[in-house]
């Protein structure tokens, strides 16, 4: 029941995060009535913040961030200052309805209503003896409008004495790796701010100005308004920076639901072999869902990885697929400064990408995990190598999760990868049609070829089955140039046939009329 309920979890956060619902401290704060509160708490929280509100409840081992322990009086999205401990009611109001993305933590505006919130709120309060609730609220000056000229002076804000670089890297991708733990000693990772949808409070200027100015309460985010802090910023200033913020927003490379097909498009000549050549960005993205493997046997909750961008190119001979994945860690074995960030046991990033391996005549596809006996899969699966060992790339024959054969032979597959703060780049290219007949997928071009993708990120303790992945998505190779002209005539005789038929009727119409 949990894996259904954290499936649902981690796609609708995308949703959310487009709508900036209530901005916090807008909701009018309502009496809650304890009583009526501690019921739905039973009902609707107990099961993850615990029965007496430590966030040790039943589900909460598997949560990474944990549930929150209520018996602080701690809470990270308030727009109090930074100096007043506590939350308003309204920034309770607006966790507990909006829920909070990228967290196993749900919104329940859908299921309870206002005075039910309020009623929660005021139980969960009890947990932390605390009383009424302050009335500061943080000053926000006035906003400035987001512009070329303020998102410039905010990026030059944003690097400077590595202010915020520091924690979220150069492109605010959370890649400066540097170790993060929260006041518990858990670990914690900087927002990649290039992904607005894992924000827990949304990506709205006003948002990122309040958590500039407040910081993140138990976690190493900090507080830019404290003027006690050597980097601190300027009401004005905080704008400038939150503007910038807001413009790192991936626009391009956002999940569309609607968009289920992989184009390749036809190139004469060579297929750039590199995956930074300025080609790939001709080729429009197509960005998936990656969700942790918790279908096989052994189940995994905490990929680190949530989507992947997929572009594909072919030629007469040969077919390309470009995968392009944000991973915050380079997971190099061996090497001291990726041992010294990561989790437990380091091992190689990877991705592997899944055919079966006939194409599918009717709409049976394998089983999305890793195939079953009556259907196999193939996978491609790229590794980063170590200090020792270069990038390798391997064809997998599997039957099912338990029944994977690696093969000796890779049948002309080739792959080449590149990392840049915080992206890895991952060409694959093989021949569209192999010796290898029985075993390998064969391409043809205007069929649709079901796809799927996996990834690991080593610095996660990510190996075998503990990895992220898609469901089955599709590939096309667009029909070529020439088979076009051919679909441009049967298009002009039907139509000419419409038109015959048409004034065929018309005249008979004026023949009556006459
Ligand atoms: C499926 C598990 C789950 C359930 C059910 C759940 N929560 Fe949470 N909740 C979480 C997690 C995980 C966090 C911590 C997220 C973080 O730290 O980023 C959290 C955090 C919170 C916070 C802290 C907000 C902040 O700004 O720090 C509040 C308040 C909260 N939950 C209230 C509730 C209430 C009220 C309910 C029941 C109506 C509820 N939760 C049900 C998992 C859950
Ligand atoms: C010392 C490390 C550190 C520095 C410096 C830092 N951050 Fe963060 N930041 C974090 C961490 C850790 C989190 C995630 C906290 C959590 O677990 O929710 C975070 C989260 C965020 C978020 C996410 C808010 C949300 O709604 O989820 C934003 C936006 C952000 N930081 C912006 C900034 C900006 C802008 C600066 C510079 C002015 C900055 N940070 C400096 C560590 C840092």
């Amino acid at each position: 029941m949990m894996a259904g309920a954290w499936l649902k979890k981690i796609l609708p956060p995308v949703l959310a995060a487009g709508l900036l619902a209530l901005s916090a401290g807008s909701v009018q704060s309502a009496p809650g009535d304890e009583e009526k509160g501690e019921a739905i708490y039973a009902k609707r929280c107990l099961q993850c913040h615990g029965e007496d509100g430590d966030g040790l409840g039943p589900a909460a081992e598997r949560l990474n961030p944990p549930p929150r322990d209520f018996t602080f009086g701690l809470y990270k999205f308030k727009t109090t200052p930074f100096d007043e401990d506590l939350p308003n009611d309204g920034d309770l109001f607006r966790m507990v309805s909006d829920g909070m993305p990228g967290t196993a933590m749900p919104g329940w505006s859908d299921l309870l209503s206002e005075q039910d919130m309020w009623d929660v709120i005021a139980y969960i309060k009890i947990f932390a003896e605390l009383e009424g609730a302050p009335e500061t609220q943080l000053d926000t000056g006035a906003q400035v409008a987001t512009s070329a000229e303020s998102i410039a002076a905010g990026k030059t804000l944003f690097h400077a004495d590595d202010r915020c670089s520091e924690c979220h890297g150069a492109e605010g991708k959370g890649d400066a790796v540097k170790k993060l733990k929260n006041d518990n000693g858990e670990r914690t990772w900087p927002r990649n701010l290039t992904k607005p949808w894992t924000f827990r409070a949304s990506n709205d200027p006003k948002d990122i100005f309040t958590r500039i100015s407040v910081g993140i309460p138990t976690t190493q985010m900090p507080s830019f308004a404290d003027p006690k802090s050597k980097k601190k910023l300027s009401i004005e200033e905080r704008w400038h920076v939150a503007n910038y913020v807001a413009s790192l927003a991936k626009t391009e490379k956002v999940v569309r639901p609607a968009n289920t097909v992989i184009q390749a498009a036809r190139v004469e000549g060579e297929i750039p072999a590199s995956p930074n050549d300025p080609a790939w960005d001709k080729a429009p993205p197509s960005t998936f869902f990656m969700v942790p493997q918790i279908v096989g046997e052994e189940r995994f909750f905490m990929a680190a990885n949530d989507t992947i961008s997929v572009r594909a190119l072919f030629n007469g001979e040969k077919v390309a697929i470009h995968l392009e994945w944000d991973d915050r860690t380079k997971s190099i074995p061996g090497d001291d400064k990726a041992k010294s960030i990561a989790d437990e046991e380091l091992a190689e990033d990877a991705i592997a990408v899944q055919f079966p391996a006939v194409i599918p005549t009717g709409m049976e596809k394998p089983y999305f995990l890793m195939g079953d006996a009556a259907k196999p899969v193939n996978l491609w699966r790229w590794s980063s190598g170590t200090t020792e060992e270069p990038e390798s790339i391997a064809i997998l024959d599997a039957k099912g999760i338990d029944g994977q054969v690696t093969r000796d032979e890779q049948g002309g597959l080739a792959a080449k990868g590149s990392y840049k703060d915080g992206t890895w780049r991952v060409v694959m290219t093989r021949p569209l049609v192999t010796e290898a007949e029985d075993q390998d997928l064969q391409f043809e071009e205007g069929r649709f070829i079901p796809i799927a993708f996996f990834a690991w990120d080593g610095s996660n303790s990510e190996a075998g089955t503990r990895h992220a992945m898609t469901t089955w998505y599709w590939l096309l190779l667009k029909p070529s140039a020439s088979a076009r002209p051919i679909m441009a005539a049967i298009a002009v005789t039907l139509l000419l046939g419409a038109i015959l038929i048409w004034w065929g009727r018309g005249a008979r119409a004026q023949r009556r009329e006459g």
